[in-house]
């Protein structure tokens, strides 16, 4: 019998960590370094291959698909209820601002205004604390909100939703009374990049990222108008152009939530199912923790995959070959090539960089951010729960829809 490939029919976000710990052991066993997907994407997954795609440094690499919808643009004109939601939001068309911008030098001009040393994400070592209380108190603020009629059970699917979306909506400027939706439009922004959506669920979709880019716009405007200091001042008095500077905002916006929350919903059923629950416990220092998050962000993270194009065929450094058409750059999986961790489950095992936040000039500008929010979270919930079980009943009802990029899990705890 031929073995299957291990991802051709499920993704990651339909699998619970023991079997997406499996399948990417097979994966990394697998006789070819390619696999052209069902959905058109060449999947890629060696750790040096990873690396050179999403640098895309060789002209032959491009970038400039990274956020095209999964189906297509086409299938969008398609879609009748779309028409209404597309015209009223998104035309003109959004200009390109981050992952997918091409002009180099404006590309670098938004990226140090988000990354650089004074960048607005970047968090320096002295306003450490103060962000972790902001992040503490997110999480509290997020914990009220949840409408759990039994204080016994926690959803922490949920809330590592709401508290990502408030902790991205703060970063980002974005009014607290546009947080709550924030989740649902970033939502439909992860959907729109990793699922096959059609119809009414297409047209949602393609609705709710309009909004996002309509907030945004709104506070792009507000800051001018009334001289707000913030990540819209920043990209005005680095001379990025208006259209840009709305596109940088949903960009980021849409970027934090399902990435961050998922990441965290993984982590914690990791961390949960271990009956020693020796990570879980190490959560309890400052320092074991941030290692703890920093390993969940190499094995669990809430983006698995990103896209690019070879726009003809190529070989890369490592010999392997890729026909021109669109590249599925699986680095969650590359986080665990023998070829570079050779022990990936270990805590302390080593190895090179973890790909997770990319690698080049698009590399993750929001990767600090990202890090310290993965790590406060754990942390409070530890702190709120130590001896949280998680809840039979979701754990072997898991419904979660394919998705090529995104991955979380739906994760509710007996407290
Ligand atoms: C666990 C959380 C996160 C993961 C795994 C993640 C991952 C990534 C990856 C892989 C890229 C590279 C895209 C490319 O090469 O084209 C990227 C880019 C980006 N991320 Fe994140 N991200 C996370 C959180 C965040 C947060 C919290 C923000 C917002 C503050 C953010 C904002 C962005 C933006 C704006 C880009 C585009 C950068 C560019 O092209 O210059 N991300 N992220």
């Amino acid at each position: 019998m031929v073995a299957e490939f291990p991802f051709a029919e499920q993704t990651s976000n339909e699998l619970s960590f023991k079997e997406r710990d499996e399948r990417y052991e097979r994966l990394h066993d697998w006789p070819d370094p390619t696999y052209l997907h069902s959905s058109g994407l060449r999947m890629i997954w060696k750790y040096d291959d990873v690396r050179d795609v999403l640098e895309a440094a060789d002209p032959a690499l491009s970038n400039g698909n990274s956020l095209d919808p999964l189906v297509g643009f086409p299938r969008i004109a398609g879609t009748p209820r779309a028409i209404p939601h597309f015209f009223r939001h998104l035309v003109p068309l959004p200009a390109k601002a981050t992952a997918n911008l091409t002009d180099d030098t404006l590309h670098k001009q938004v990226w140090d205004t988000m990354a650089g040393p004074a960048g607005h994400f970047t968090i320096s070592r002295d306003e450490r604390p103060q962000r972790v209380e902001a992040m503490v108190e997110h999480f509290h603020h997020a914990l009220h909100g949840l409408d759990e009629g039994v204080v016994s059970r926690l959803d922490v699917t949920a809330l590592s939703i709401a508290y990502a979306a408030r902790v991205g909506g703060a970063a980002v400027g974005l009014p607290s009374a546009d947080w709550p939706q924030v989740a649902v439009w970033s939502g439909a922004q992860s959907g729109l990049l990793g699922r096959r959506m059609r119809g009414r669920e297409l047209a949602e979709a393609v609705g709710a990222l309009g909004q996002l880019f309509t907030v945004s716009g709104r506070a792009v405007e507000r800051s001018r108008r009334h001289r707000v200091t913030g990540f819209a001042s920043r990209l005005h008095d680095a001379g990025v152009p208006r259209r840009v500077a709305v596109s940088a905002m949903a960009n980021s916006l849409a970027a934090g939530v399902h990435t961050v929350s998922g990441s965290i919903q993984q982590g914690v059923q990791r961390l949960l199912s271990d009956p020693g629950r020796e990570w879980w416990d190490l959560l309890a220092d400052q320092n074991t923790a941030a290692q703890v998050a920093v390993k969940v962000l190499q094995l669990d993270p809430g983006l698995v995959a990103w896209k690019r194009r070879a726009v003809r065929p190529m070989t890369l450094r490592s010999g392997t070959e890729l026909a021109a058409g669109p590249v599925l750059v699986m680095f969650a999986a590359a986080n665990r090539d023998p070829a570079a961790f050779r022990n990936p489950l270990d805590l302390r095992g080593g190895g090179k960089l973890p790909l997770t936040f990319g690698f080049g000039k698009h590399v993750c500008p929001g990767k600090q951010l990202a890090n310290l929010a993965v790590e406060v979270f754990l942390r409070e919930l530890r702190e709120l729960a130590p001896r949280a079980r998680l809840s039979e009943e979701v754990a072997s009802a898991n419904t979660r829809k394919p998705d090529l990029l995104f991955s979380g899990a739906d994760v509710t705890l007996t407290v």
